[in-house]
């Protein structure tokens, strides 16, 4: 174990493949937080069996810190489905840059409008998503709170649609 990386570091998505596979499964949230996310092999074997779902590890320092899966619905929209980030590594702003990285990532390839889910007791992802300009639009059979990227208001960071 090297310690927790610093945000400074260079970080970045990168597709998951055969070189970062092992690193994806070998990330942990903390045991409080296992029932708030799938584990991630079982997202990679999901997205194994269905192409419209992408991928994607978190680097920090050259290090697979988090991971995150999202679906590209045959509508155009996107929907995250998994975020999470090592729990050695959590709480230093790296939840954060993944989700920015991940919107831009669903902007560029005009996934739009984008949703998101999380448990309604998963009270740090629920301020996150907000805070980037999710709003809760619905819930899913399973109780998950279901949120969509809102237009951003004046000084806010919601989804500019107007963007090419
Ligand atoms: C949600 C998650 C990805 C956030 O990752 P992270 O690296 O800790 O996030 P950050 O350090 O960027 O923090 C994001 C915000 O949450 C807050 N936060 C993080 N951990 C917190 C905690 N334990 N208690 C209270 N607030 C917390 C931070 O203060 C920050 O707020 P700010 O940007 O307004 O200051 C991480 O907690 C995680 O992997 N959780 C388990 C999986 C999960 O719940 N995924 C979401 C549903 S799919």
């Amino acid at each position: 174990m090297n310690g927790p990386v610093a945000l400074g570091e260079h970080v970045r998505l990168v597709p998951v493949d055969e070189s970062n596979r092992r690193a994806c499964l070998a990330l942990r949230v903390h045991r409080t937080q296992h029932t708030l996310i799938a584990s991630n092999e079982k997202s990679l074997e999901q997205a194994s069996k269905n192409p419209q779902l992408v991928t994607r590890a978190l680097v920090a320092a050259d290090r697979v810190v988090g991971f995150a899966m999202y679906e590209r619905r045959r509508d155009g929209s996107g929907y995250i489905w998994r975020v999470m980030v090592d729990e050695e590594h959590q709480g230093h702003g790296l939840g954060r840059r993944l989700m920015e990285l991940l919107l831009e990532e669903l902007r560029a390839a005009g996934l739009r409008p984008v949703f998101i889910s999380h448990r309604p007791e998963n009270r740090v992802a629920a301020q996150l998503f907000e805070s980037l300009g999710f709003f809760e639009v619905d819930f899913e059979a399973d109780g998950e709170v279901v949120r969509e990227l809102r237009p951003a208001t004046a000084g806010g960071q919601g989804d500019d649609r107007s963007a090419p």
